[in-house]
């Protein structure tokens, strides 16, 4: 018998309880069915909890953090332009802080239109719409290198530095070569910009050249980004698997969202793939305060990522279970989405809760 999964629960701010709560109902459910032994361990930190306390995440956390075998979070952040949260402090400050000391370079989205999802885009369907992004998630932009001279003067300067290092652009470029030897159609395409962002994009490119040589069953192409939105309305049904760095994957997994159905249905991984430091998984989308409370929002999201989170820390660690049970609720939310058939995924009618039964009901 595997030792027990140890997850970390952080559920944050807004509908983060409500879709973690409705997630963890799944995990009890499927858990016992799989011989799944785990043990959960809740954490607060979010937006709510810096406001009262005034702690956002320290080292100690990171920490404490490093001895779980995955972290499940729900979303961070306050309503946008709180002045009480300026800077990212809590997008920074938790977020970015654990993708960054964890070190989980890869940030893995599917993209993938479920069966009775509808599109917003006519005439395509799940065979046009399935696809995953490898969006690299520790450098770019995020990397917060930058600042201000002669701040709140009319010389005002701002600058926002893109880093690309050759380590962290060719190991996310491998993961991603890797990911799609393993896939039916075994293409993968570049994003970048590299017509005007001729530094970094040229490290991607030639990073991009070099490792596809080593993997000539690969077929490659290579998109500029704003080509690639225009393509993923147009024809999705070109990609396969898609790298690229961090800004411009946080932008085209919005929009990858939204041809799926909607924020209710993409999940993602934050990966430390070599599981040097725990994998942490969450829903695409943010805390949604405008829905926050209501039992409104759509667990879907959450509740696959919980399935990536069995599936990809069960391959680390070895947990057969973990694994299987990753599957069977990954399969459970596939026989459920044929219930949103002609309804619209983010506002469809039925409650949280309710539509965590309905996966419960599936499994
Ligand atoms: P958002 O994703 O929270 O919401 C955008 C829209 O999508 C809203 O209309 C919302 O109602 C809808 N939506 C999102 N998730 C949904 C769900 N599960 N079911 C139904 N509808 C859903 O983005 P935002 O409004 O730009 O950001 C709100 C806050 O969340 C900000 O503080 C932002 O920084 C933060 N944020 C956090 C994360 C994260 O923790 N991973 C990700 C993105 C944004
Ligand atoms: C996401 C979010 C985050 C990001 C923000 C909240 C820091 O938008 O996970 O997509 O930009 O990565
Ligand atoms: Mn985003």
């Amino acid at each position: 018998m595997a030792t027990p999964h140890k997850i970390a629960v952080i559920a944050g701010d807004g509908i983060g309880p409500e879709v973690v709560g409705a997630s963890l109902e799944v995990l009890a459910a499927a858990a016992p069915q799989c011989g799944l032994d785990y043990e959960l361990t809740h954490f607060p930190f979010s937006a709510a909890h810096f406001l009262e306390t005034g702690h956002v995440l320290s080292d100690d956390d990171v920490s404490a953090l490093r001895s779980f075998d995955a972290i499940l979070l729900g979303a961070v952040g306050g309503l946008p332009n709180d002045p009480r949260l300026a800077g990212g402090v809590i997008e920074k400050g938790i977020l970015l802080k654990l993708r960054f000391e964890l070190d989980q370079y890869i940030n893995l989205r599917p993209v993938s239109l479920y069966p009775g999802i509808e599109t917003p885009i006519k005439g395509k369907t799940s065979e046009h719409i399935n696809f995953i992004c490898v969006r690299e998630n520790t450098e770019d932009l995020y990397c917060g290198v930058g600042g201000f001279v002669r701040k709140g003067t009319d010389q005002e300067v701002a600058s926002q530095t893109m880093v690309a290092t050759r380590f962290g652009v060719e190991r996310c470029i491998r993961y991603a070569f890797e990911l799609a030897k393993t896939r039916d159609r075994k293409h993968l395409t570049l994003v970048h910009k590299t017509n005007v962002l001729t530094f970094a994009g040229d490290t991607w490119h030639r990073a991009f050249q070099e490792v596809a040589s080593e993997y000539p069953e690969v077929e490659t192409a290579y998109h500029h980004v704003d080509a690639c939105c225009m393509f993923m309305v147009s024809k999705p049904e070109v990609y396969d698997v898609v790298v690229v760095p961090n800004m411009f994957g946080d932008i085209i997994t919005d929009l990858g969202a939204a041809i799926a159905g909607g924020m209710g249905i993409a999940s993602s991984g934050n990966l430390n793939p070599d599981g040097a430091a725990p994998s942490m998984f969450e829903p695409v989308h943010g805390s949604a305060p405008d829905i926050a409370g209501q039992n409104i929002a759509n667990p879907i999201a959450t509740i696959d990522s919980l399935g990536l989170l069995l599936r990809e820390t069960g391959r680390i660690k070895e947990n057969e279970a973990s694994i299987k049970c990753g599957e069977m609720i990954g399969e459970a939310v596939k026989k459920v989405t044929p219930k949103f058939e002609g309804k619209n995924l983010d506002r469809s009618g039925f409650g949280t809760k309710e539509i965590g039964q309905m996966v419960i009901e599936s499994l």
